[in-house]
C-alpha cells in the first residue's frame, strides 16, 4: 500500500507541543509571536501575522487591505473553493476567469480590468508560482491590489523570491497535507504593509484594538498556540522537505509520458506540494491504481464555477470557463512527500504507464 500522504509530525514537534501546553498562555502564547517572526524571515516579508486557516488568511487579508462590498476580485476558476469563498466571506464578489490549460494558473497576458474590480488573487496551484512579474505589471497598471493565494506554495519561488512575498498580501493555510503543517487547521497573511497587519492582528482577535475596545467587526481566528509550536518546528525542515519532494517529482518526470504534465513556468522553482497529472483515460488509471494499493486524489473534481454552491448562487450553467472544465476530467494527483521511498515512486510509475504509455 502507498499512501497518498502522510502527515509529518516527529519527536522534536511532540515535545514543543508539550511544552508550549504546560508553559504558554493557551492563545496567542509567545510561540505564536516566535512562529510570525520565523515564518516573515523566511519569507523575507516584514509582517507575518498566523490565523486559524488558509481561508481566513485570504478573508482577513482582503478585509485588512480595505476591499469593500460590491467590489470585485479576480479568482481563477481552478482552484479550491476556498480561493473564491474567502472572497465572498470578506462580502466582495470573486470575478472567476479560465486558466491556462497548459499550466493550470492564470495567464496575465488573458486578464483584462473591469467595471469595479479591486484585487487579483492569483492561485499558486499545486506549488507552482504564477508569473509574477506579469501580474505585478497588472495590477500595477490597472491600480489593483494583489493578493496571493500560496496555500500550496510553501518554500516555491518565482526568480529566486519567495512566493507569497510579492503582492499587497500573501496567504498560506497550514492544513495537513501542505508542505508544512501545525498539527491542525492554521494559516499565515504575509505581507510588507505594517497598518494592514495590525489590522489583521485585529480582525483576527475578534476586532481588538486593545483588551476592552473593539475597533472592527472581527473574528476569532487566531492560530492556537500548541500549533504555532508545532508550526515554528515544522518551518525548520520546510527547504528539506521541499528538495525531497523535487526529488520524487524529478522520478515521475524521468519515467513518465511528458504529454501528462503541466508546463512549467519560466523562472519559476516548483515546491510540488501536489503532483498532478493529466491523463486522457483516467477512469481507467484510477482503477489500476486501486488495484496497485497506490492512493491518489483528484484536484479537483469540479472547477469552482460548477461546484452546486456557485452555480447556485451566481447562476453558472457549465461551459463558461472551458480550459478548468477540460482539467477536471483529466486531472489525477500521484504521491508527493519527504517519507516516499524512490522505490515507490517508481512503482507509481510503472502503474500509471501501464495505461498511458
Ligand atoms: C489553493 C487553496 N486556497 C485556499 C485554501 C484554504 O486553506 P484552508 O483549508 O486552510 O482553509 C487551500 C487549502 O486547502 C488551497 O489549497
Amino acid at each position: 500500500m502507498i499512501p497518498f500522504f502522510r502527515q509529518e509530525f516527529n519527536e522534536e514537534m511532540k515535545q514543543a507541543a508539550l511544552s508550549a501546553l504546560e508553559s504558554e498562555k493557551f492563545v496567542l502564547g509567545e510561540s505564536v509571536l516566535r512562529f510570525e517572526e520565523a515564518f516573515a524571515e523566511y519569507l523575507g516579508v516584514k509582517e507575518a501575522v498566523a490565523v486559524s486557516s488558509g481561508t481566513a488568511a485570504l478573508k482577513i487579508a482582503l478585509l485588512s487591505l480595505g476591499i469593500k462590498p460590491k467590489q470585485k476580485v479576480l479568482v481563477p476558476a481552478w482552484s479550491f473553493i476556498a480561493s473564491a469563498t474567502s472572497v465572498i466571506h470578506a462580502g466582495s464578489k470573486p470575478l472567476l476567469v479560465d486558466v491556462s490549460e497548459e499550466t493550470a494558473l492564470i495567464e496575465p497576458a488573458s486578464l483584462k480590468s473591469a467595471d469595479r474590480l479591486a484585487a487579483v488573487m492569483p492561485v499558486h496551484l499545486y506549488g507552482q508560482s504564477c508569473k509574477m512579474n506579469e501580474l505585478l505589471d497588472f495590477c500595477k497598471d490597472n491600480k489593483l491590489l494583489l493578493v496571493e493565494d500560496a496555500c500550496q506554495a510553501h518554500g516555491a519561488e518565482f526568480n529566486g523570491k519567495k512566493a507569497g512575498s510579492f503582492g499587497d498580501a500573501g496567504c498560506f493555510s497550514f492544513y495537513p497535507t501542505k508542505n508544512m503543517n501545525v498539527g491542525g487547521d492554521g494559516g499565515m497573511i504575509a505581507t510588507n504593509n505594517e497598518e494592514m497587519a495590525e489590522k489583521a492582528r485585529s480582525y483576527r482577535d475578534c476586532g481588538r484594538v486593545s483588551t476592552d475596545s473593539h475597533g472592527l467587526i472581527g473574528f476569532t481566528e487566531r492560530l492556537n498556540t500548541v500549533n504555532a509550536a508545532i508550526g515554528l518546528v515544522q518551518l525548520k525542515y520546510l527547504d528539506k522537505w521541499v528538495e525531497k519532494r523535487q526529488k520524487i517529482a524529478s522520478i515521475y518526470q524521468k519515467n513518465l509520458p511528458q504529454n501528462a504534465f503541466f508546463s512549467q513556468i519560466k523562472g519559476s522553482t516548483h515546491s510540488y506540494n501536489v503532483f498532478a497529472i493529466k491523463a486522457t483515460e483516467r477512469e481507467k488509471l484510477l482503477r489500476v491504481l486501486e488495484a496497485e494499493g497506490i492512493g491518489y486524489a483528484v484536484h479537483y473534481a469540479k472547477p469552482i464555477h460548477l461546484q452546486p454552491a456557485f452555480m447556485d448562487a451566481l447562476g453558472f450553467k457549465g461551459g463558461e470557463f472551458p480550459a478548468s472544465e477540460n482539467l477536471a476530467k483529466l486531472v489525477v494527483s500521484l504521491p508527493i512527500y519527504p517519507s516516499l521511498k524512490i522505490e515507490d515512486a517508481e512503482k507509481v510509475c510503472e502503474a500509471v504507464n501501464s495505461v498511458l504509455k
